[in-house]
């Protein structure tokens, strides 16, 4: 599986790309998040909203990282470095090779849980009508026993690894061909089965009808947020990829395909939870523990309830995997193109340091008491790596890669890598004005607000 040194690996096709990159950005903040989130955050009137950042910030940061990798043909370290050799632009590389590993160290904790309730489900755990009360006493007695939480971080990193190391069209790229099929199957199926409950009703109003009295600074600050972290932006994931895009394909009509897919996903997502929790009068206003602890008391209720609840697990470790594939292949690209490591050396040895990096993460929900509750802070290690790395360390990048583009590298350089090969650059005026104008301006907007009112997303 060696590959020539100099012969840089390359996605087998154009859907392949789209594919792994949907595939990235499609993941626990769509199914896991988004709904949630909304529900906190006025419903229809929040959807608006994020789309609406989706198109003015999301769109235009992803093709600039798409284009700073395909046309440097490097990871992030290596394609601020070929692009402006002096200066400390590389630093915004090595931020996101950081980030990458810190982001995979948690995720795949959280994404081990969904691995471990699809097991779970599929074993008959729910089979037996609960109440919530003792849904939480199940949820807490499995992520607060240290070894259970370990063992899945463990295995969940151990997946990825696997793809990883397999390359990049014969590993991932093979694998979301079929994984996102998969998803997308999973996902229809359920929220068909969702919406026809018996008093869905309910919760189609509510995720429908606007409540435009909900939506304060904190509100669009979390917009913004979950479309940067949902769309994979800010630490260079998109640069990785985009990296291995050949030149005849159009940038911008990957980057429309990409954003359409994960805010489908996103939407779809809450067609299938927001129904099933109002059919059964449950709490839309959760949070975080929504899908392990509400929806496994519904299991029971609904016809064919244990085989849709492990259908449910099953597609958001499906949807996590191909995340955290992403986050891994980050750092195994800048240590294969910096430090001319072999691609499953560096898979091994960046997994091992997630995986290391994850087991505080893993035992901040009561496996160990000081990591759950850190003294002074009051919050569980986990948080705080997602406070620094999903919302400063995320935010930081985005808002300096806008820049990059907009005013280091420059419209004459973008220009000429987007439309090799004779592709259309479509909406260029537009694009310019928001990668130079409001993407920069919006994002550190947002940047300052989580700063200063800790308002994290
Ligand atoms: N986008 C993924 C999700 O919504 C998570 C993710 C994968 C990510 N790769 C990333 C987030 C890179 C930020 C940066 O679950």
């Amino acid at each position: 599986m060696q590959q020539a040194s100099h012969e840089r690996e390359a996605w087998g096709s154009r859907v392949g790309f789209v594919l792994a990159a949907a595939g990235s950005a499609v993941g626990l903040g769509n199914i896991w998040r988004f709904p949630y989130v909304t529900g906190q955050n006025g419903g229809a009137a929040f959807v608006v909203i994020y789309i609406l950042f989706v198109l003015l910030i999301g769109m235009p940061v992803m093709v600039a990282e798409i284009a700073i990798g395909r046309h440097a043909r490097r990871n992030p370290v290596g394609a601020f470095r070929k692009i402006a050799p002096k200066g400390l632009w590389p630093l915004v590389g090595f931020l996101g090779v950081a980030t990458g590993i810190g982001i995979l160290s948690y995720y795949s904790v959280i994404a081990g849980w969904t691995f471990g309730y699809f097991i779970k489900t599929l074993l008959g755990a729910f089979s037996q009508s609960m109440t919530s009360e003792q849904s939480i006493v199940v949820f807490n007695q499995f992520v607060g026993n240290p070894l259970i939480a370990i063992g899945h971080l463990f295995l969940f990193i151990l997946f990825t690894a696997v793809v990883v190391m397999g390359g990049v069209s014969a590993g991932i790229e093979r694998w979301v061909k079929i994984l996102m099929p998969l998803l997308l199957v999973l996902l229809l199926i359920l929220t068909i089965r969702s919406v026809t409950l018996e008093g869905a009703r309910k919760g189609l109003e509510f995720y429908l009808k606007p409540d435009f009295s909900k939506l304060d600074g904190g509100a669009i600050a979390m917009a913004l947020g979950q479309a940067l972290f949902s769309l994979s932006l800010g630490m260079g994931a998109m640069i990785t990829y985009g990296s291995y895009v050949g030149k005849q394909d159009n940038i911008i009509v990957s980057a429309g395909w990409v954003c359409f897919f994960d805010t489908l996903v996103a939407i779809l997502a809450g067609f299938l939870i927001f129904p099933a929790l109002f059919a059964r009068g449950l709490d839309p206003a959760s949070g975080p523990g929504l899908v392990f602890v509400v929806l496994p008391t519904i299991f029971a209720e609904i016809p064919l309830g244990s085989f849709f609840g492990a259908g449910f697990f099953l597609l958001l470790t499906v949807a996590a995997l191909t995340s955290t594939i992403s986050l891994l292949e980050v750092t195994v690209a800048y240590m294969v193109d910096e430090k001319k490591w072999r691609r499953k050396p560096a898979a091994l040895f960046m997994s091992c340091l997630a995986f290391l990096l994850g087991i505080p993460s893993a035992l901040s929900f009561g496996g160990v008491d000081w990591l759950s509750r850190m003294p002074r802070i009051g919050l569980g290690f986990l948080d705080l790596m997602n406070i620094f790395m999903g919302n400063y360390s995320l935010t930081i990048g985005a808002f300096l890669i806008s820049i990059f583009v907009g005013y280091k590298w420059g419209m004459a350089g973008i220009r000429a890598e987007v439309e090799q090969a004779g592709a259309v650059f479509f909406f260029r005026k537009t694009w310019t004005f928001l990668i130079r104008f409001i993407c920069p301006v919006a994002i550190f907007a947002i940047f300052v607000y989580i700063v200063v009112t800790k308002n994290y997303f």
